[in-house]
């Protein structure tokens, strides 16, 4: 690829989805299955993968976009449940927080992610600098919903102090809607995360605490730095 032809936010997202496919090619052999998450983020760490392609047995995808990327590399991409393990589980996010909790889900798929990344040995986080907060937030937060429980979950989330919005014309991979929630500021991620997902009808919350990264590449001005 012609990194020059890219904005730099671009560059940076290809040189922390490069910074991963080499951490990652240090973790597979012919057994090991890599999860892939979703995103324009992950979309650079998927064509990155293709060059190894040969050294680890098969993927999984949080999402029919990136598994239709991988296939379309020629890469093999297993449902979920014919996996034991995932080896390691690579994604971007929406925000990264000091400690290394996310907020994901701007691209919807964020209820696959948490099971890949749950199914996962260890999870890697790629972003660009512009991800980085000192609390989460700011980011409208998803939660996905089923269909016939968006009232009593966006009064529940009022309640809560959010003002969610429903995304408009989209629907989730699981046939769910997403309710975008502003005016949440997440200074427990990891009880948040509990609440909003112990609401009735809430299929699954964008605050990845529980499922946080081990590792995060964070590409900026001066290359990619790991936090880990
Ligand atoms: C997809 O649902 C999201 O969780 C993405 O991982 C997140 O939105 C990051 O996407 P970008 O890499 O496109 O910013």
């Amino acid at each position: 690829m012609n990194e020059q032809a890219l904005s730099p936010q671009d560059q940076r997202k290809l040189q922390a989805a490069q910074a991963a496919a080499d951490y990652v090619a240090t973790r597979i052999d012919n057994k090991s299955i890599v999860g892939v998450g979703t995103g324009s983020t992950t979309n650079f760490f998927i064509d990155a993968l293709a060059e190894l392609a040969s050294k680890f047995d098969a993927c999984v995808a949080s999402s029919v976009a990136s598994a239709e990327r991988l296939e379309g590399h020629g890469i093999r991409v297993l449902d979920l449940n014919a996996v034991d393990e995932v080896t390691v589980y690579v994604d971007g996010a929406d925000e990264v927080d000091k400690h290394n909790n996310l907020i994901k889900g701007g691209g919807g798929a964020l209820t696959r992610e948490k099971i890949v990344a749950a199914s996962a040995r260890e999870f890697v986080c790629i972003v660009d600098e512009s991800k980085l907060v000192d609390l989460l937030g700011e980011f409208p937060l998803p939660v996905e919903v089923i269909p016939m429980a968006r009232g009593l979950v966006a009064r529940a989330l009022r309640d809560m102090g959010g003002i969610p919005e429903l995304r408009t014309d989209f629907t989730t991979d699981n046939g769910n809607i997403i309710l975008d929630v502003r005016g949440m500021t997440v200074t427990d991620p990891k009880g948040l995360e509990a609440a909003i997902n112990n609401l009735v009808g809430v299929v699954c919350c964008g605050v990845f605490s529980e499922q946080k990264p081990q590792r995060v590449y964070i590409a900026g001005a001066d290359g990619v730095i790991l936090r880990d």
